[in-house]
């Protein structure tokens, strides 16, 4: 019997960051675009965001992320099989990004590769990650989200360029057998994951370059509006979903973590799901959009500061370009 009811969960051991050296304030950037402090904040609430200078990418970037989120784990870099690393803003078309930071990281075994969904990248690669190392097929991975928007950006269009900024989060997690009744307290690790994707959306948030067609890495586009609207009026089913599969409610949740584009669209989103405003993890003011690393820096202060604690039930949720968006409840 009670063989029967254990279960391989993959379970957070570490979260760690990384961020450019370069702050930029609004005040900052109004010296340089058509904008500012008021507006930004008023309609967005970012209020700084981090811009990579020379020698700072998404691999060094997620790298560094990596080694921090490996030594809150107390894991050696040779025990990691698995790295995989969410970006749409990749150092080179290829070799992957994940592979960079596999030598970085002086790991030769195991798989690593990238993964592009956007602002939903991290939400997807939990994801990915635990249906691995649920199959038993490898043990630890490393989840990264690591992304240089600034260098897809055109500085020249207000209405993009003051919304993101780059840096890197990253977690450990691994794969451990549980015998504690499913939903207990004591059943810790990733519950559940949701993914969708309409790619009918596509002309509402995208980069207008690419390889294979302009052969340039191209800018970002998107209609903000749209976007805004979309996020608040769909995003939610995921997390319906969620609910529905775990037995989890609002109530129950100790931590709403979502990506972190615009306060305006976390305030709405939590409101609509009955979700306390004191439960919801909010960043955005600090780092702007950093699109995939968003959650894993928003996860990467909240536990620095004490917030999320062993045992405590969070909730993660995104949207990105396509669409694509997603959502997991994990027990820390
Ligand atoms: N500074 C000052 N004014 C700006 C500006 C800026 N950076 N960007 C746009 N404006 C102006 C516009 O030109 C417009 O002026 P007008 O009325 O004279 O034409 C005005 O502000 C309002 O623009 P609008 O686009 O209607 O603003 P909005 O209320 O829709 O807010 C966003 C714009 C982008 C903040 C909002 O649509 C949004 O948050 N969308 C979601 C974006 C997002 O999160 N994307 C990522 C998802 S992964």
């Amino acid at each position: 019997m009670t063989q029967q009811n254990k279960r391989l969960r993959s379970v957070v051991k570490g979260v760690g960051s990384a961020l450019p050296q370069r702050c930029v304030s609004n005040r900052e950037l109004e010296q340089t675009v058509d904008t500012s402090d008021e507006w930004i904040v008023q309609r967005t609430g970012i209020k700084q965001r981090y811009i990579a200078g020379e020698g700072e990418t998404t691999s060094t970037l997620g790298a560094a992320a990596a080694r921090a989120a490996l030594a809150k784990a107390e894991c050696a870099a040779e025990d990691i099989d698995l790295i995989i690393c969410a970006t749409s803003t990749p150092d080179y078309t290829f070799p992957s990004s994940a592979t960079m930071i596999q030598a970085e990281l002086g790991i030769t075994k195991g798989v690593a590769f990238d993964l592009q969904a956007v602002c939903a990248g991290f939400v997807f690669a939990v994801a990915t990650a635990d249906k691995f190392l649920i199959s038993g097929s490898h043990k630890r991975a490393l989840v990264i989200g690591s992304e240089t928007f600034s260098r897809i950006l055109d500085w020249q269009d207000r209405t993009t360029c003051v919304l993101f900024g780059d840096g890197a989060g990253a977690i450990v997690l691994e794969a451990q057998e549980s015998e504690a009744p499913e939903g207990s307290e004591s059943d810790r690790g990733v519950l559940t994951s949701h993914l969708r994707s309409d790619g009918r959306h596509r002309a509402k948030l995208y980069v207008d370059g690419g390889p294979s067609t302009t052969q340039t890495a191209g800018h970002l586009r998107m209609e903000g509006k749209e976007v805004f609207r979309f996020a608040v009026g769909h995003v939610t089913d995921v997390m319906r979903d969620a609910f529905a599969a775990t037995g989890v409610t609002a109530d129950d949740l100790d931590w709403f973590v979502p990506h972190q584009a615009n306060r305006r669209i976390i305030d709405a989103s939590a409101q609509k799901l009955g979700i306390a405003p004191e439960k919801v993890v909010t960043t955005v003011q600090y780092h702007g959009n950093t699109s995939a690393a968003s959650i894993p820096l928003a996860l990467a202060v909240a536990c620095e500061d004490g917030r999320i604690k062993r045992g405590d039930l969070v909730m993660i949720e995104a949207i990105g370009g396509g669409f694509t968006w997603g959502a997991a409840i994990i027990r820390w």
